[in-house]
């Protein structure tokens, strides 16, 4: 069964779109599976915690998320499309090739060696970038009470990361649709449907 990942810069606003795509795969009477990068896991969840709030090196903030997704891929996503269900991840891998490699700075091929060890070949099939103005994305991370260590980003880290984003939206054409986050619910939710159609 597909293997879906959702991503973004931080106030992209894909979690508003993540529980309804989860319900409209659900109404075909196939298990859903609804997970989250970093995390996933009891220990996942443990490593989330520090990597949103611990300042550390940028490569052990990399090799974390990796490490976490590890664990992730061997208790949650392998073991769910093993049994014939969707997985639904909130970010995954391009997540850390845009923040970790666009947003810090780290080399691509680090993080290659990482994603072989780690995923051994797989990839998702279908990968949903919510893609919003950096400024936008803001001014809606400003209403939250308080921001994790990313959120505390500035724009131009934003700027790069989204830009990063992109890139690998072109250049993995055949998994990845770009979802205007400007556009109301309304019109993702279509777009949304006509996506899903071919899953
Ligand atoms: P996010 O998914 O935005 O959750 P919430 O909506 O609850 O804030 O938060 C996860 C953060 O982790 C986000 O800022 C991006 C970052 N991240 C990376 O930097 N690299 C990664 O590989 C992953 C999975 C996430």
């Amino acid at each position: 069964m597909p293997f879906i990942t959702l991503e973004g810069i931080d106030g992209a606003g894909k979690s508003t779109h993540l529980a309804w795509l989860a319900e409209q795969l659900h109404a075909r009477g196939t298990e859903v599976v609804v997970t989250r990068e970093p995390g996933g896991t009891p220990l996942g969840e443990k490593l989330r915690e520090v990597l949103l709030n611990e300042p550390m090196h940028i490569e052990t903030e990399a090799l974390l998320m990796f490490a976490a997704r590890r664990e992730h891929l061997d208790k949650v996503i392998q073991p769910a499309l093993a049994r014939g269900a969707y997985v639904i991840s909130d970010r995954f891998t391009d997540a850390s090739f845009a923040y970790q490699c666009g947003g810090r700075g780290i080399a691509e091929a680090r993080l290659r060696v990482l994603e072989d060890w780690v995923q051994a070949g797989l990839q998702p099939d279908l990968t949903l970038l919510f893609d919003v103005d950096v400024a936008i994305a803001s001014q809606r991370l400003a209403r939250n009470a308080s921001l994790d260590r990313f959120e505390q980003e500035q724009q131009a880290f934003f700027e790069r990361v989204r830009t990063h984003y992109l890139q690998r939206a072109q250049q993995y054409p055949a998994r990845f649709r770009i979802l205007d986050s400007a556009h109301s619910v309304e019109q993702i939710r279509a777009a949304l449907t006509d996506i899903i159609k071919s899953l």
